[in-house]
């Protein structure tokens, strides 16, 4: 694997990561395999439980795709570069979407409150987070100079459903002032340590189609958050957002717009298989809620190399 290759489900079509790597990463990562190594077979098989000629496929596979090697004694060991924690988690995360696509998609077209949660979920909350926190990465340069372009120098921000904290993190640097919120439960996980609030992050834990921060806010960033709901949900939440943005100010939502690109088109069925009523909106949808919700006219503005897009909207 190579650094900057897109490991995630979110990959250009064609460029996907062989599913086969990406099952047999899990199974090395969850039987505790990969933290093993370096170790033979037979070690593993008596350290972990586990069979050894099994142990010896899933190895000899591993090393088909440069993500272990092996010595001439015959003892496996990680190959240098081939593993990160960003990576473990962006592979780990693909795999559950493997598992649910194959699981409940032909359901899905069916009856679309047929349940999706993947089954008994071994992988810890941290993974997705960890996954969306990588994504992120890769977005949130682009998404702040849009932001920039189109509502200029701005000082207090709300970060909606901002997850792992890392787009509020990314402002404080610069010397705005974030605020994340996002549910309790999670905004503890993810504040362990104090990592956010540490970082200049002030957090506001709540649901948020219940209850918002008072504002006034510069900037409301909705990131990776909108295509998880269906219209009347985004409406009513647009319309009690305008309510706490400043004079001058403005809303951003970064999401997949249907249509726009080939991955956008292949994400509407990851929000098909895992959400509710969440789906890659289209341009209209978000026009039409917008203009509803009272802001002004949108922009749209592409994130270079990635298959999200900015959407812009002023009071
Ligand atoms: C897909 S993640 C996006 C995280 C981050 N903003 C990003 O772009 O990477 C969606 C986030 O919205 C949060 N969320 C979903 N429903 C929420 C609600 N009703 N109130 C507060 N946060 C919510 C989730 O917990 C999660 O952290």
């Amino acid at each position: 694997m190579e650094a900057g290759d897109d490991l995630s489900f979110l990959a250009a079509p064609g460029q996907v990561a062989d599913w086969r790597m990406v099952l047999a990463h899990e199974a090395a990562m969850e039987a505790g395999v990969l933290g093993a190594l370096p170790a033979t077979p037979a070690e593993l098989a008596a350290q972990l439980g586990l069979e050894e000629p099994a142990l010896r496929a899933l190895l000899d596979a591993l090393m088909v795709w440069s993500l272990v090697e092996v010595d001439e004694h015959g003892r496996y060991a990680s190959r240098a570069g081939a593993s990160s924690s960003e990576k473990d988690a962006v592979l780990r995360q693909h795999a559950v979407v493997i598992r649910r696509w194959a699981t409940f998609l032909g359901d899905r077209l069916a009856d679309r409150t047929a349940s999706s949660e993947p089954p008994a979920s071994r992988v810890p909350p941290e993974v997705f987070f960890n996954f969306l926190a990588a994504n992120a990465r890769r977005l949130i340069p682009g998404v702040l100079d849009a932001c920039t372009r189109r509502f200029g120098r701005v000082e207090r921000v709300l970060d909606l459903g901002g997850g792992h904290g890392e787009y509020s993190l990314e402002l404080a640097r610069r010397g705005l002032r974030p605020m994340m919120q996002d549910l309790p439960d999670v905004v503890e996980l993810v504040d362990r340590g104090q990592r956010l609030t540490e970082g200049g992050v002030e957090l506001f834990p709540g649901d948020f189609h219940a209850t918002l921060p008072p504002g006034p806010f510069d900037l409301v960033l909705c990131a990776g958050v909108t295509h998880t709901f269906d219209g009347r949900r985004n409406l009513d939440l647009y319309r009690r957002l305008r309510a706490i943005i400043a004079p001058g100010g403005g809303l951003a939502i970064v999401t997949f717009l249907r249509a726009r690109n080939p991955v956008a088109s292949i994400f509407a069925l990851q929000m098909l298989v895992a959400t509710e009523g969440g789906d890659a909106h289209g341009e209209e949808d978000y026009r039409r809620w917008l203009g509803e919700a009272g802001y002004g006219p949108l922009e749209l503005a592409d994130v270079e190399g990635r298959p999200q897009t900015v959407v812009l909207a002023g009071i």
